[in-house]
């Protein structure tokens, strides 16, 4: 039987996905989420809510995301300690985009014992910088469910339309080629020591992102397989 039709354990942890914009988390975060029917949490979803809503942290964040920068730990680690609130995060969740500075990975170390919950397991998505300008400027997501297309790669049957629900497709602000570049320092200078702090503690697990989206898929549910006991 295929990985992919077996049966899941559980994961009771934090799983964490770490990589460069484009890499693959939300492609890859959504749908082990889903498989194990926890909660994908993605820092950059939970802020483009913020901002779409014209909250305080949403016109605080805008202008921040607009030009490709990371958004201030005070703001980014409030929000997660609330949602990690919630009880449907009891059993586990999926990070998708947090943390991105050593500073919100200590506090999460810290939020995780106070919630009883195990070390995390981070996936690293690695990837050379070349193809991620691709990835980002042809991607497309659904204003309805969120899927992601891209148009080079995966494009939906019908242009601008989602295969799932009909949905109009958007494409991101800070996908344009202007933004892409700062977004990629942000990750070298502020997300990349995340590597060396994670493999130290032995939390890493890397994974060939370069690969299609189905065989990274694939790897991912190996390596999680691990820990879930299925
Ligand atoms: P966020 O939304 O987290 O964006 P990001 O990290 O820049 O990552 P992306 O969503 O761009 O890429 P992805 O890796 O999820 O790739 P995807 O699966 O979509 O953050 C946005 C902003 O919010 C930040 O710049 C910052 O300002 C702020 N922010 C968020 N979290 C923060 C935090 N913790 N602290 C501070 N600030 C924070 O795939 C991309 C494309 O590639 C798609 O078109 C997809 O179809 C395609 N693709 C995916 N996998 C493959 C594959 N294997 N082969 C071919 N194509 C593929």
């Amino acid at each position: 039987m295929a990985l992919e039709e077996r049966p899941v354990g559980k994961l009771d942890r934090a799983v964490i996905f770490l990589g460069p914009p484009g890499s693959g988390k939300g492609t890859q975060a959504k749908e082990l989420a889903r498989l194990y029917g926890i909660p994908h949490l993605s820092t950059g979803d939970m802020l483009r809510e913020h901002v779409s809503k014209g909250t305080p942290l949403g016109l605080k964040a805008k202008p921040i995301m607009d030009r490709g920068e990371l958004v201030p730990d005070s703001l980014v680690l409030k929000m997660v300690a609330e949602r990690i609130e919630r009880p449907d995060c009891s059993r586990g969740f999926v990070f998708d985009g947090f943390p991105r500075t050593v500073t919100q990975a200590k506090y999460l170390g810290e939020l995780l014992k106070q919630h009883g919950l195990r070390q995390p397991f981070v996936i690293y998505l690695v990837i050379g910088s070349s193809v991620l300008m691709r990835r980002l400027t042809g991607r497309r997501t659904c204003k309805l469910c969120g899927e992601i297309y891209n148009i080079y790669d995966r494009p939906p049957k019908v242009e601008g339309i989602c295969d799932n629900d009909g949905g109009a497709l958007f494409q991101r602000p800070d996908d344009r080629e202007e933004v892409v570049g700062p977004r990629l320092n942000a990750y070298e200078k502020q997300t990349a020591p995340l590597v060396t702090y994670y493999r130290r503690l032995g939390f890493l697990h890397d994974i060939d992102a370069r690969k299609s989206v189905e065989e990274v898929r694939h790897d991912i549910l190996q390596a999680v397989s691990s820990i879930s006991g299925a």
